[in-house]
């Protein structure tokens, strides 16, 4: 496929190959003066992400780093080293690697693992890359094997090697690249190749948000939103985001939106309150997918050990799935355990699922059952 995104960090914040964008990437757009340019082409998702470093809240040991980095590679008019970020999906991979040739001024690619089938996608890239640029390449743990030998001397020497041809007449050319820097993102660094991750001379982790960080990104993207917000407000929706700033902004949003229809615009307690709990967003953060997971292992398995794949077949969701976007919070918060036979549930579990230990190891708990007092509401 086409080259995805190309976003250009000069005067004119120009935009081109945009029409191959896979679905659900968010279009970029921003220009050198780090304001968003307002064509209505712009996710929402755009006004919200923090275009400066100095905007993003939390990860204080990561950003940190970050400076150093950014700083060394300005002193030294050097292209910064490779780059990998890892961690669960929302956490702010993609804004950080957005955010870093803005900080350093240069020139920004965007690509992504699964549209990338053969070298030959990913050549224009590397042949448009400019001296320092950035090529940020989304979802690299998809990256088929054949890209990923073919990225490996681009990333390790600037060069690539082109063959033309085939059987007798084949010819192998040797291309020079400009010094560029990959940044990669994942939500599974252990699914990448031994080779491939040590090309990268920086590693990343993103972990989970604390509440307080959390209110503060609500409160400020309230802000931005032009939505009165109170304190409690922003604190409820904080507790119930797992961890995650996408979802804090997605429940602001939603709330914001309760409050226009159902309140007087303003997002009070009671209101964030009623329109997370129409969500079936619990007190815990937890939504309907997360409670079935665990449900499904209380059920289904006995309370565990279960096998991530037989929970994925039982739910009818895929196991990737569940192990991208379900388990590292639940995991996190204790909700379950990996045991080497599989994922077993907690003590934890039972209660704010208000289900006895003793049923829990006879009977499905049905799905029709009222919900326990105390899993919305605190
Ligand atoms: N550190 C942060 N501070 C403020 N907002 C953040 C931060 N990290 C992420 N966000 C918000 O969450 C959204 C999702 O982040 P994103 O970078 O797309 O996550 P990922 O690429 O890890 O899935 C962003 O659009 C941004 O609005
Ligand atoms: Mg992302």
């Amino acid at each position: 496929m086409a080259r995805k995104t190309t976003v250009r960090n000069d005067d004119d914040g120009e935009e081109s190959g945009d029409s191959g964008r896979v679905p659900g990437s968010q279009p970029l757009g921003f220009t050198s003066s780090g304001a968003v340019p307002s064509g209505e082409q712009k996710g929402l998702e755009d006004e919200l992400r923090p275009s400066r470093l100095e905007d993003i809240v939390g990860q204080r040991a990561v950003v940190e780093r970050l400076r150093i980095l950014l700083e060394a590679t300005k002193k030294r008019k050097e292209p910064l080293g490779h780059l990998l970020f890892d961690g669960p999906p929302g956490l702010g991979k993609t804004t950080l690697a957005t955010v870093i040739p803005r900080e350093l001024g240069t020139d920004l690619q965007i690509t992504a693992g699964p549209s990338l089938n053969a070298p030959k996608d990913l050549l224009p890239y590397l042949t448009n890359a400019s001296h320092g640029s950035v090529l940020f390449i989304d979802e690299i743990h998809r990256m088929p094997p054949t890209v990923e030998e073919f990225i490996y001397p681009a990333m390790e020497d600037f060069r690539v090697d082109i063959t033309l041809g085939d059987g007798i007449n084949a010819r192998t050319i040797n291309m020079k690249l400009q010094q560029f820097t990959v940044i990669g993102a994942t939500t599974r660094s252990g699914m990448l190749t031994a080779p491939l991750r040590d090309r990268f001379i920086n590693r990343e982790h993103l972990d989970f948000y604390t509440t307080e960080e959390l209110a503060t990104i609500v409160r400020r993207n309230a802000g931005k939103l032009r939505t009165e917000i109170a304190e409690e407000a922003a604190w409820e929706i904080a507790i119930r985001a797992r961890g995650t700033p996408r979802k804090a902004n997605n429940w602001l949003r939603w709330t914001r939106d309760f409050a226009d229809a159902r309140a007087d615009g303003r997002i009070t307690l009671e209101v964030a309150r009623a329109a997370l709990r129409m969500k079936g967003v619990d007190v815990a953060g937890l939504e309907e997918q997360d409670r079935r997971y665990l449900e499904t292992i209380i059920g289904v398995f006995g309370g565990g050990p279960a096998g991530v794949q037989a929970i994925g077949h039982t739910m009818n969701t895929p196991a990737e799935t569940l192990e991208d976007e379900v388990e590292p919070f639940l995991l996190r918060e204790g909700f379950i355990q990996r045991t080497p036979r599989g994922r077993t549930i907690t003590a934890k579990t039972l209660a704010h699922l208000g289900v006895s230990e003793r049923s829990s190891s006879l009977t499905s708990r049905k799905r029709t059952s009222p919900d326990p007092p105390g899993l919305f509401v605190e």
